[in-house]
């Protein structure tokens, strides 16, 4: 198992010789190495066993360190940035050569994001390379939101784990780019869309793999817990899996249902409170994964605001790959 502290001096310490440290975020948790050294960032692919295809987001403390990096920010992505940094907001920007291949997959954009978690900015600043970092579970599973998340899955091939405590938002980051001069989001996040729109004017959401190779990260199977994992009308879908005597377990946003025992259950807010849910969401899928159950049913969320980035967690945890 790793070590799990506050110290950000040993935290520098080690990325600074090459190792991989998981960091708090107000996302997720995040897997990090310097991202200005290849070797660093591909030790990030082993831990995670992730398809040296899906790049890498690139952590750091100002803009000022990010035009190191950058050739230029497009003028609406700079107005997002005044707006939204630091928070749960990626910008795909085009890069210099400085910035390795291995943490792009090669594309000519980088993925650049100021997180908001203050453990996390303070050993930013003391950095001068940025960090390399995806969401600090095994490729394919649920991400992490608490320390202990991050040591249970890959506590054996990580020195330390900086604890920032459970991650205020819960979601990946919306990540956002250009296209001829358009705005576009490429995945729903933690940032809601409409906070965006609100600046720049109608954006177009562009999101889901297959058909999209800008987006290669966006697979369809992925967030996925180890059980059987459905998503519906649970109320409708609990008797077929009742009658054949499963153990069904199930995630909703505030019902309850009294067909199947309390502890089975879990409701992401009872005040249908779609921050909080979203929260909550991963913490709960992982400890439903973890219950005696055949089958996990979720309830989809409201289609509006986060509603519809947890329904596309949601989506892709229930497809098998
Ligand atoms: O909130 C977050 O974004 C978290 C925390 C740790 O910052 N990070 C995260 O990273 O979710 P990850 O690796 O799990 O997801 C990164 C995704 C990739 O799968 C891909 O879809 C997209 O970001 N991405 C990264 N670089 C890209 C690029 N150059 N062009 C297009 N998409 C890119
Ligand atoms: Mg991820």
């Amino acid at each position: 198992m790793a070590e799990i502290g506050q110290d950000i001096a040993k935290a520098k310490v080690l990325l600074e010789k090459g190792e991989l440290v998981a960091i708090p975020t107000e996302t997720v948790y995040g897997l990090a190495a310097n991202a200005l050294n290849p070797g660093a960032a591909a030790s990030i692919f082993e831990a995670k066993n992730r398809p040296s295809f899906d790049p890498l987001i690139i952590h750091t403390d100002s803009v000022d360190k990010i035009n190191q990096w950058v050739a230029e920010i497009p003028e609406a992505l700079t107005l997002l940035a005044e707006k939204f940094w630091p928070g749960p907001l990626t910008l795909l920007l085009p890069r210099k050569s400085i910035i390795p291949d291995i943490v792009t997959s090669g594309l000519d954009r980088v993925a650049v994001r100021i997180p908001s978690h203050p453990l996390t900015l303070e050993l930013l600043k003391t950095l001068d390379f940025p960090l390399a970092a995806p969401s600090a579970n095994p490729f394919g599973y649920i991400s992490p939101t608490s320390a202990e998340h991050v040591n249970k899955q890959l506590g054996d091939q990580i020195p330390y784990v900086l604890d920032g405590g459970p991650c205020q938002v819960g979601l990946e980051s919306t990540i956002v780019g250009i296209e001829e001069g358009k705005v576009i989001v490429y995945r729903l996040g933690g940032l809601d869309v409409r906070e965006i729109e609100a600046f720049v004017g109608p954006v177009k959401v562009k999101t889901h793999s297959s058909s999209n190779p800008s987006a290669p990260g966006l697979l369809e199977s992925h967030y996925a817990p180890r059980k059987p994992f459905v998503v519906g009308d649970v109320i409708s879908l609990l008797p077929q899996f009742l009658d054949k005597g499963k153990k069904v377990g199930a995630l909703t946003l505030s019902e309850i249902f009294t067909e199947i025992p309390e502890s089975d259950q879990i409701q992401l807010s009872a005040r249908r409170d779609l921050k909080e849910a979203a929260a909550n969401l991963f913490s709960a899928m992982r400890s439903l994964d973890e219950l005696e159950l055949d089958v996990i049913l979720a309830e989809w969320m409201p289609n509006e605001g986060l509603g519809k980035a947890m329904n596309d967690r949601l989506q892709r945890a229930s497809v098998k790959a």
